[in-house]
């Protein structure tokens, strides 16, 4: 924080310098010259050596360094294994290459579930009229589905058993993933389980995820038994403790995300091998570790820190609170759409909650675009009152 201020302060001085094509004119005293040769000798050594600006600091920050550790040099880098080199390369470069231009920009809808959907008929008002902008995907783990909506039908996936809490869990992910990269038109990819509805229209819903360049990954350190508890010593060195983070599972992520998501190997097996139930005595789950910590890795500014599905922990059970037929109602969906910041509860003993304003290109917004868990009951009531709640 205080390196990048005195290197901010050194850029900005350099600049407000005299250009060098106007050159000082020789009848200027001498010892202008000099003083300014030294303060910009002095500021460029602030800007190459910004974690030794102390000296920077003390003379140019009045809100003063506080703490001196500071500004003590970085731990020396660890030298990289031959997989982080390569793949610090390929990330770094995808992250760098603009997303393919798609003449018409699809969003792919990837359902992760055991079986038949119990809303494709919801999903069905919600897609009707939109053809061509959105590609559906089924990845069913249990049993053949049965379609009922024509968006839906042929369009499942090979699929495995999925196990819920170990890795299978995010290998679904990723061949749902791989198949919707597929179509090059697909531009974004939102995961969805069997007990998720729509909130808002489908133009609402295009436009929020088209119109940003992050993903909404949830991400948050948790310090307690339910987060950073779960991570073990064997990830290192390539995952350390304090780059474990937490989330949801629900993601939506941008093009480039998802192809680093396939393409990883090797802190995808970090997770496989040492995240997971039973681990150690204790129970990680990949599918709420992996993702959020690998983006927190590679691409921190990228990711939103929250996710677009919304789920209601609030009763403090081991579950989320599941919605009956009784429960559904305008005021309940009008509720959730109207919610525009994101809550974090920690797992220790300080419970600590974490509020933060929803931003969607720095603006705040309402947070959420789809909910769960509903049961099936509610299919009726949800058809009924679609078109009302989605209405602005
Ligand atoms: C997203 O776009 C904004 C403005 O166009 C830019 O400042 C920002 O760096 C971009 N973020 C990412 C993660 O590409
Ligand atoms: C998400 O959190 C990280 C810190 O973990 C932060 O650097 C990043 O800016 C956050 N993303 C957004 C969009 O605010
Ligand atoms: C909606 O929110 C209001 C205010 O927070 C609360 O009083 C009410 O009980 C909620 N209604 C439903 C159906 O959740
Ligand atoms: C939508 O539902 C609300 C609450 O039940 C009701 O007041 C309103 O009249 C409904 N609007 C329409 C267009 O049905």
């Amino acid at each position: 924080m205080k390196a990048s201020q005195a290197w901010r302060l050194g850029i900005g001085d350099l600049q407000i310098m005299p250009a060098p094509r106007h050159r000082p004119h020789l009848k200027r005293p001498m010892w202008i010259i000099v003083l300014v040769s030294l303060v910009s000798m002095f500021l460029i050594g602030a800007y190459i050596y910004p974690s030794r600006g102390f000296a920077a600091c003390y003379i140019f920050s009045s809100r003063g360094c506080k703490s001196f550790s500071e500004w003590l040099p970085p731990t020396p880098a660890r030298e990289l294994t031959d997989d982080e080199l390569a793949s610090h390369v390929f990330i770094k470069d995808i992250l760098k290459m603009t997303p393919l231009q798609s003449r018409n920009p699809k969003i792919a809808f990837m359902f992760l579930t055991p079986g038949t959907l119990p809303f494709e008929k919801l999903w069905d008002m919600f897609f009707r009229g939109h053809e061509g902008r959105f590609s559906i995907y089924v990845h069913a783990s249990r049993e053949k589905p049965v379609h009922v909506s024509r968006y839906f039908v042929d369009r499942d996936i090979r699929s495995e058993k999925v196990v819920w809490g170990k890795i299978s869990m995010v290998d679904a992910e990723r061949r749902l993933l791989a198949n919707a990269l597929r179509d090059p038109d697909n531009q974004h990819f939102v995961l969805l389980s069997d007990s998720c509805v729509p909130l808002h229209t489908f133009d609402y819903v295009y436009n929020y995820l088209l119109d940003t360049n992050i993903s909404f990954i949830d991400c948050f350190e948790d310090p307690g038994p339910h987060g950073s508890g779960r991570y073990s010593e064997l990830m290192l060195p390539e995952v350390e403790k304090k780059a474990f983070r937490k989330g949801a599972q629900w993601f939506s992520m941008k093009r480039q995300h998802a192809i680093i998501v396939i393409a990883d190997n090797l802190y995808y097996t970090k997770f496989k091998l040492y995240c997971k139930p039973g681990m150690e005595g204790r129970n990680c789950y990949a599918d709420e570790h992996y993702l959020p910590t690998l983006f927190h890795m590679v691409d921190p500014a990228g990711i939103a820190n929250w996710s677009v599905t919304h789920v209601d922990w609030s009763e403090g059970k081991w579950h989320p609170k599941s919605y009956r037929a009784k429960d559904v109602s305008y005021q309940l969906l009008k509720n959730i759409t109207s919610i525009d910041q994101s809550l974090h509860v920690t797992s220790d003993e300080r419970k600590e909650v974490q509020i933060r304003p929803c931003l969607w290109n720095g603006m705040q917004r309402p947070c959420y675009l789809f909910a769960r868990k509903f049961y099936p009951e509610t299919v009726d009531n949800l058809l009924q009152i679609f078109s009302n709640y989605t209405m602005k």
